[in-house]
């Protein structure tokens, strides 16, 4: 699977997460590496935040995009207690430079804020955009009434909402994906193998069968699913440590489910589940 095309950009369907990474300084080189090789398997969207120890995950993200930048999509996000409209820029030029680069892709909101009215919240982030120096923004853990509220504030600049979305976990099926096909917003999957994948969690037998099916493991299935073709446009962000893992989910860009795995999977994962709710910090 090639980068896709949404909205006149260049995106992966499938990168990498960097939640935890840079709270060890021990395990530095293990997790650039990590980053590299799945770069090199073509994970090459990467998304990282301000929040993520402290902002040294940024600084992974550095040395593993060093020699490849413009061959990464990185996704870098502000907390909301940096939503003022001024502090939002002070975030990105520091976010810019522990990452090294003058631009990120995708600069998002990383919830939504409570001390902040959204119109300036949303102000901040496009004078990123109008700088040049985020490619294009978004918002992220908004619920559909949000999601278009951010859309309208920005005049329809809102790209992308990065939200959890799995096979295991399918609530923004609810009302958020009808709504973001309706604006031409992206959807970014974030966490997609909770519940599916993870050292106590035993591997459903219905993912099972696929995967031995396809020669593929079942994380693979997990992550093609996830960014299966539906109204809405999806990509997704899995966190993987090991060069086995991160082999493994890069076979989900080659793999496509048949209308009978697709069947088979939602009769053992069924949609539905509560919808998002708000959520401010
Ligand atoms: N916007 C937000 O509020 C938000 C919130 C949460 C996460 N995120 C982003 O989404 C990214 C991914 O989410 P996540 O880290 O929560 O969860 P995830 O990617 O759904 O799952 C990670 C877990 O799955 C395991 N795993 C990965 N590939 C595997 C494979 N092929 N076989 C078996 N196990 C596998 C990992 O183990 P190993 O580590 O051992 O490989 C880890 O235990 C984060 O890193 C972060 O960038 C965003």
């Amino acid at each position: 699977m090639d980068w896709i095309t949404i909205s006149g950009a260049s995106v992966p369907p499938l990168g990498q997460g960097t939640w935890r990474m840079g709270e060890d300084a021990a395990q530095r080189t293990r997790e650039v590496d990590a980053l590299r090789a799945g770069i090199e398997a073509g994970l090459t969207l990467i998304d990282t935040a301000e929040a993520y120890a402290e902002g040294r995950s940024e600084e992974i993200v550095r040395d593993a995009v060093a020699d490849c930048r413009s061959q990464v999509f990185i996704t870098t996000k502000v907390w909301p207690s940096h939503a003022r409209r001024a502090e939002v820029l002070k975030s990105l030029d520091q976010s810019l430079r522990r990452l090294g680069t003058d631009w990120v892709d995708l600069y998002l909101l990383h919830w939504p804020a409570r001390e902040v009215p959204l119109a300036e919240a949303m102000a901040g982030l496009a004078d990123g955009l109008e700088r040049g120096l985020a490619r294009h923004i978004g918002v992220s853990n908004f619920p559909a009434p949000l999601m278009e509220e951010a859309h309208r504030l920005t005049g329809g600049r809102v790209f992308a909402n990065q939200v959890r979305y799995g096979i295991a976990t399918r609530e923004p099926e609810v009302s958020l994906a009808a709504a973001a096909a309706r604006l031409g917003t992206t959807l970014m999957a974030y966490s997609p193998l909770r519940h599916v994948m993870g050292p106590d969690v035993p591997v459903q037998e219905t993912l099972t069968q696929i995967a031995q099916a396809h020669g593929v493991s079942p994380a693979a299935v997990a992550l093609a699913w996830t960014v299966r073709p539906q109204a809405a446009q999806w990509v997704a962000v899995a966190k993987a440590a090991s060069s086995a893992h991160l082999a493994e989910n890069a076979a989900a860009l080659q793999l496509t489910l048949s209308a009978q795995d697709l069947e088979r999977l939602d009769r053992a994962f069924p949609a539905g589940g509560e919808d998002i709710k708000l959520q401010e910090f």
